[in-house]
């Protein structure tokens, strides 16, 4: 049953595929100064991992197109800046802006969304949206949307809609753009219903909000100690492998590498005491959110205090929210320094959460909505 688990939930991450997804090259262009970077490598760098080089999504995750037409038809410079600076939390997208603890100063973000911008039309005046009836647009929403945008408990494939933080940034105009015009080239069609229904749909997506969490823990300091109970032993993982794509022509040779540790594992080490370092690699504004108990913040895009990791043998744990992207960079960039022991949080932290395992949160912070469970084959 727990195989079958992790299965789905990394087949909701990696959109169906079970090969290993290519990481960029060189991990250590993360640790230049991100001021410095040319717009498209500090793309390449920081979103990327997700968004895919080409900003058209589903490179990991949910993570949507960014440059589709009609999105960037109806998505202001205000609505971008937001979207990246806060990230939609509960979600793997974090919050950016240096002013929530992220990596990225304003015109970081600015040259950010200007790039994007480039690369599709500009945002255009929309038409108003008529107030709707939710009452109404409940048993629509179920029927036609929730099998892709879940609702407030569980999320779907697509983005999901009851995010406080997306309801916070996303006009009803913005939202009902999208339902008329859909995203062309994506599982998400024009909607064939009438105004008014569209209108009363609209209105029960709104009636999903709820205020956004305020609440931060103070920021890393950088001085947190990287080994968990230094003087505990080391922990026996059971790790796992990716299953290697079969061979044929064309197909390099395939090594299976158990890189995975299973979160129970963990969470029992932890219990148990075991000596070991927890690495975060999401944006230090995720971990000022909630981390899980005892990790270090060491973003991917920031990885200096990899230079403080002990030679000695101690065990690594690298996690973020896909569950593998994020983590699967710093666990390159340990390997190629010669840290043998270090390996992902299999099923990442989202899950770690929900199944309400050790964290320490930021107050107001609950466990993220659910997984969809889906069966093979039906990913839209
Ligand atoms: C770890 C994966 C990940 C990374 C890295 C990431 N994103 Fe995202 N992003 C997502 C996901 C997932 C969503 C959609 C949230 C949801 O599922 O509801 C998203 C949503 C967005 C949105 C809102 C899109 C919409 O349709 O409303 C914008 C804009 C965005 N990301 C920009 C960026 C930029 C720019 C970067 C780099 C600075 C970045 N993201 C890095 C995963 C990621
Ligand atoms: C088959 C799956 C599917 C169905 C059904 C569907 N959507 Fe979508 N929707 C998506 C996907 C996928 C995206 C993101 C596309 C992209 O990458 O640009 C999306 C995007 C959106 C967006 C824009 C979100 C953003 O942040 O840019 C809204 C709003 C939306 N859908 C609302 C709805 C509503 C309301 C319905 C029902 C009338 C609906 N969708 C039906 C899959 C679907």
């Amino acid at each position: 049953m727990k195989r079958l688990a992790v299965l789905v939930i990394a087949a909701a991450c990696s959109n169906g595929s079970a090969t290993p997804q290519p990481r960029p090259k060189d991990a250590s262009v993360a640790d230049a100064n991100l001021a410095k970077l040319a717009t498209k490598d500090l793309y390449v760098v920081s979103c990327a991992p997700c968004h895919g080089v080409d900003a058209k999504g589903y490179k990991a995750d949910h993570a949507p197109s960014l440059i589709n037409p009609t999105f960037l038809e109806s998505a202001t410079d205000e609505y971008l800046q937001r979207s990246i600076g806060l990230g939609r939390p509960g979600t793997s997208m974090a919050g950016y802006s240096k002013a929530i603890g992220g990596p990225l100063d304003d015109a970081a973000i600015a040259r950010l969304t200007a790039w994007l911008r480039a690369q599709g039309p500009a945002a255009k005046a929309l038409p108003a949206a008529a107030a709707g009836d939710p009452a109404r647009g409940a048993p629509i929403y179920v029927k036609t949307c929730q099998k892709c945008h879940g609702d407030q408990t569980t999320r779907g494939e697509g983005v999901h809609l009851a995010n406080a933080r997306f309801l916070d940034v996303a006009t009803d105009s913005f939202i009902r753009y999208a339902i008329v015009n859909g995203r062309p080239g994506t599982p998400m069609e024009k909607a064939k219903l009438t105004d008014a229904e569209i209108d009363d749909v609209v209105a029960y997506v709104r009636s999903f909000g709820k205020p956004p969490e305020a609440g931060q823990l103070a920021p890393p300091t950088g001085k947190e100690p990287l080994v968990i109970n230094p003087g505990g032993k080391d922990p026996q993982w059971k790790l796992r492998a990716d299953p290697c794509p079969p061979a044929g022509r064309g197909q390099p040779a395939c090594k299976e590498d158990p890189r995975f540790v299973s979160i129970d594992q963990v969470k029992q080490a932890l219990q148990d005491k075991r000596k070991m370092i927890i690495i975060d690699a999401r944006p230090a504004s995720d971990w000022m959110r909630v981390h899980v108990t005892g990790a270090v913040s060491i973003p991917y895009m920031e990885l200096k205090r990899l230079d403080e990791m002990p030679k000695d043998g101690t065990w690594a744990v690298a996690y973020c929210a896909c569950p593998h992207h994020l983590s699967g960079i710093v666990v390159d960039e340990l390997r190629k320094r010669g840290y043998k022991h270090a390996v992902v949080l299999d099923e990442g932290i989202l899950e770690w959460h929900r199944r309400g395992y050790p964290v320490v949160a930021a107050p107001g912070v609950t466990a993220p909505p659910k997984e969809p469970v889906m069966a093979p084959g039906t990913i839209p």
